[in-house]
């Protein structure tokens, strides 16, 4: 390779305008193709999709429903065959299925088996063209699978066989079938990939009320449902997801999932050691002496980043007693959740997002343990307890816990010590580390309900620009997110750390936005930043999900919404800040995803439900992306790489 990791290299592209065509518009001299689509096949013996003759059997060997994550890891030296992990998230049944005539509408028995087996996990052989940057499948890729929610799965580390996670049909609590909701994930030093188990609360409900004891909301405060069953009504294929029938089946979703993907037949594990809660996603750091450190974000309004540390180091090496011992790294450690601390003073951070007068939303923070040396760091609960209901157990730190050491009464007054409360932030998405200056970044996608800004979450009030008479019209909430970074500064695998706000999203020309200083005049737009990835230069590239801004057409006085994307800014030097538009994903869709290869020859995305729209159905897609079929159109959430039309690095 020509070039030297963490070289200083400008993003040279031209930023794509902000849009809404039906299309992947990637820079000027980029082409994009379309790796795997819902429904290609991926097992060796999987039926050529048709969309209308569409089998729980064909669909539980072909390529699942809305991508997410993808992972990308090596099968030889030349960096042209490698094996692609993808994510799929959850399915769209009005898009899927003639006759649904909107989310919340019934669905068949039928179609209910179909769109259970749209979810897991797929892995397909890649061949690259050696010239272009372009990845096709290898269809006859010996390793090529389907993981499902049928999959045999096991749980490994502290809550395996523990009394929450016994089942009528697992008596010992240590085999789940499949996995559900995956969204971001990692790739490990040791030739794994890690797969976050996000929104499973949405499959879960019970067909008798459920009171819970207020002090221990195991349910409700992962937005499960005590009263009724959900909409998707999946008991119907399978009682496990009826908690009346089956109360501890929930308890075995909600955790990250280690795959070996270069194993057809290995058994996923779920890794409890990282805790149970909505994991965006999950990623792997080595630390200085060998320990192995998983940053991991809560996704949800007001909740937490956590980080784990392994107890036994990383074997370097890719034998098999090596990778063996690696693949117990993630099952024994500590458990953290994150404090931020601000440095300015309150009245500074006054919901606008102004920049305080130290010139930094800023300071330092603390990883504060809720498992440390194998003891559970919560009065009166066991590690089990700890690690299956995680978000309770962060709930109590820092407050005083009654006589009996149990967390008090809602009612009762609570006593709280500040300095031990973990940060309520919003909406913890991904979180990775930058491979060139070694600082971790955190997307934080938006958080609508936020009232009181504090420094790390500096935003309680956004604004859209009003063409008809020029102000702005103020909306509550952090609508459009911000990314954060830190720097561990007691080691990776240490307790302390500096941090400080890299970017406010938002609408550059309106006030309360920031891009680390960076003249806004030259700066995209940016709305909602879900997934991070660094290219091998240091540059962050962000993928957006939800877009809420306005484009502004000043000649014609309207107003129209904007795709989603993928966008790149430099992290140091004097580009710091400079953050452009990359690409924009078809209409209705998300971008996630993002995955550069090594060489940054290639960067894939996942072009999650496109066409997903209000009103918009099997019968009347408003995305016919990417087949543009022109009888039967329908969109299909698609893998698709992008690359350089010379065979360059991209974003240089
Ligand atoms: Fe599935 Fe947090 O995005
Ligand atoms: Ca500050
Ligand atoms: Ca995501
Ligand atoms: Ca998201």
């Amino acid at each position: 390779q020509d070039w030297r990791p963490g070289l200083d290299e400008p993003l040279t592209f031209e930023p794509v305008e902000q849009n809404l065509l039906d299309e992947l518009v990637t820079a000027t001299g980029y082409s994009y193709g379309v790796v795997m689509r819902w429904g290609d096949p991926v097992e060796p013996d999987a039926p050529d999709f048709d969309v209308d003759a569409q089998t729980p059997e064909a669909q539980a060997k072909q390529f699942g429903y809305n991508c997410d994550y993808i992972g990308l890891l090596p099968l030889d030296r030349s960096g042209n065959r490698a094996l692609m992990i993808v994510n799929h998230e959850y399915t769209d049944e009005q898009l899927m299925f003639a006759g649904v005539a909107d989310e919340e509408a019934p669905t068949t028995v039928e179609q209910k088996r179909i769109a259970l087996m749209a979810h897991g996990i797929s892995v397909v052989e890649l061949r690259r063209d050696g010239r272009t940057g372009n990845w096709r499948p290898d269809r006859k890729g010996t390793r090529n699978r389907r993981i499902t929610p049928v999959t045999t799965f096991e749980l490994t580390g502290p809550v395996a066989g523990s009394e929450y996670v016994r089942t009528s049909a697992d008596p010992e609590g240590r085999s789940v079938l499949g996995t559900l909701n995956n969204c971001a994930g990692g790739t490990t030093p040791w030739g794994t990939t890690l797969h976050g188990e996000e929104n499973f609360n949405q499959y879960f409900g019970t067909s008798t009320v459920i009171t819970e004891d207020p002090r221990e909301p195991r349910l409700s405060r992962y937005g499960i449902s005590t009263e009724e069953l959900p909409g998707r009504r999946w008991d119907e294929i399978d009682p496990r997801f009826d908690l009346a029938l089956e109360p501890n089946e929930v308890n075995r979703f909600g955790w990250v999932v280690e795959l070996d993907p270069y194993d057809r037949t290995s058994a996923p594990k779920k890794r409890t050691a990282l805790g149970r809660f909505k994991h965006e996603g999950a990623n792997v750091q080595i630390a200085e002496d060998g320990r192995v450190v998983a940053y991991s974000g809560d996704d949800e309004r007001f909740d937490y980043i956590y980080k784990f540390v392994s107890k036994a180091r990383y074997r370097p090496g890719i034998d098999r007693a090596s990778r063996a011992h690696n693949m117990t790294l993630l099952d024994e450690g500590d458990l953290y959740v994150a404090r931020f601390t601000g440095d300015s003073p309150a009245e500074q951070i006054d919901g606008l997002a102004t920049v305080p007068a130290d010139g930094e939303f800023d300071g330092t923070g603390q990883w504060l343990p809720l498992v440390k040396d194998g003891q559970s760091m919560i009065p009166g609960k066991s590690v089990p307890w700890v690690l299956t209901f995680t978000r309770l157990a962060a709930d109590r730190l820092g407050k005083q816990l009654d006589a009996n050491g149990d967390f008090p009464d809602p009612a009762a007054p609570v006593v709280v010590e500040p300095a031990l409360l973990p940060t309520r932030m919003d909406r913890p998405e991904d979180i990775q580390v930058n491979p060139v200056n070694g600082r971790v970044y955190a997307a934080l996608t938006n958080n609508s309900q936020r009232e009181v800004a504090d420094e790390p979450n500096p935003v309680s009030r956004s604004f859209a620009f009003d063409i008809e008479d020029g102000t702005y019209e103020e909306r509550s909430g952090n609508r459009n997110g911000h990314v954060l970074e830190w720097q561990e500064t007691d080691g990776i695998a240490g307790d302390d750390f500096y941090w400080r706000v890299f970017i406010v999203a938002g609408d550059p020309e309106t006030p309360g936005t920031y891009f680390a200083g960076y003249d806004k005049s030259q700066v995209s737009a940016l709305s909602c930043p879900d997934n991070l990835e660094f290219d091998p230069a240091g540059n962050l590239w962000i993928s957006t999900d939800g877009n809420v801004l306005s484009t502004r057409n000043r000649e014609e006085g309207t107003f129209a919404g904007t795709n989603d994307g993928l966008f790149a800014v430099p992290t140091a030097g004097p580009e710091r800040g400079h953050l452009k538009a990359f690409l924009t994903v078809p209409f209705g869709a998300e971008c996630s995803g993002p995955l550069i290869t090594p060489d940054a020859r290639s960067v894939f995305v996942s072009v999650q439900h496109p066409g997903e729209t209000a009103g918009s159905t099997r019968e009347s897609p408003s995305s016919t992306w990417p087949d543009k079929l022109a009888d039967k159109a329908y969109p299909r959430p698609s893998v698709a790489v992008v690359f350089r039309e010379d065979g360059g690095r991209v974003g240089s």
